[in-house]
């Protein structure tokens, strides 16, 4: 059996025209535009290449960007300050602060100093909160709500299915179960978390209906791990050097998807999976953003 292929480039693509949409609309009711602001603190590769990437959509969608680069010898009161004064601009209805920050800078005093309704990545303590009692006015980080689309609108069932996550992070695997978990017809998953120091592994994935590879191990899960017929999400972005490609490297997930695409149904390639995604699940929290934004300006909170 081959895998179907989950595409990401063109699911993404229908949740990035919805935006489109919603920022046409945005715009003609409230006369604003939806406004998200990037900071990038240093040089590294990987972030310059991420938030390239997010404010060139930002600009096809409509959705006025600045970017802020912060020096790599910053301090963190530096770093809070500007975040501070984003917080304060009413222009600026979503502030994105991209990880990794150099070292020495504590990335949970960044996150939490983020107006919790401008915090689009989803990782302020009260917006984890709020995804784990189930509040939906909270916004949820984009990788794992993109996830949930992409197998929303694979057609991929989710109710009562077991789906074991690999990786327990902040940016995906925690909030990745919390999704899954809750209750409704469009979650309502059984769900397993496995991690560096999960003992079994193979024994758990084995009983995995949907296998979330997470935990940034490039090539980590073979074919031995996954049942015939399991749906196979790899959100693995490792860059391994190859001279032949066009930057000297490629991209490469968690899972070994030669071998598991023989056996998985469904299975997400690296890249074209979850990473657009991730983008466009950033742009649609933007458009909310601004939205509730807006309607709690008019209604004087
Ligand atoms: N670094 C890797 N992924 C992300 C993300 O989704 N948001 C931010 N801010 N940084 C990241």
């Amino acid at each position: 059996m081959s895998a179907k292929i989950i595409d990401g480039k063109a699911i993404s693509e229908q949740v990035l025209a919805e935006t489109q949409t919603g920022v046409a609309e945005f715009r003609k009711t409230h006369g604003t535009t939806p406004g998200l602001a990037f900071v990038r603190v240093g040089e590294d590769p990987a972030s310059v290449v991420y938030v390239g990437a997010k404010a060139r959509m930002c600009e096809r969608l409509g959705i006025q960007s600045q970017t802020f680069i912060l020096p790599e010898t910053s301090s963190e009161s530096q770093v809070l300050e500007l975040v501070q004064t984003l917080n304060k601009q009413a222009t600026v209805h979503g502030i994105l602060v991209q990880a990794p920050l150099p070292g020495g800078l504590s990335q949970d005093r960044v996150f939490e100093t983020i107006d919790p309704r401008k915090d689009v990545d989803g990782f302020h303590p009260l917006n984890v909160g709020k995804l784990a009692v189930g509040d939906r006015t909270g916004f949820v980080a984009c990788t794992p709500a993109g996830i949930h689309q992409l197998l929303i609108r694979s057609g991929i069932e989710i109710a009562g299915r077991h789906v074991v996550v690999l990786g327990r992070s902040r940016i995906v695997g925690k909030p990745m179960c919390l999704i899954l978990m809750e209750k409704g017809k469009l979650a309502d998953a059984t769900v397993t978390v496995c991690h560096s120091r999960s003992l079994n592994l193979v024994a758990m994935t084995h009983q995995a209906d949907i296998v979330i590879a997470a935990m940034g191990v490039n090539n980590f899960v073979k074919a031995n791990m996954v049942r015939d017929g399991a749906v196979v999400v790899d959100v693995g972005i490792t860059r391994v050097p190859d001279p032949s490609a066009k930057n000297g490297y490629r991209l490469q997930g968690d899972v070994d998807y030669a071998e598991v695409s023989k056996k998985a149904a469904w299975i997400t390639p690296v890249p074209g999976g979850v990473g657009p995604m991730t983008i466009a699940m950033l742009m649609a929290n933007t458009l909310k953003a601004a939205q509730l934004q807006a309607a709690s300006a008019a209604s004087g909170h």
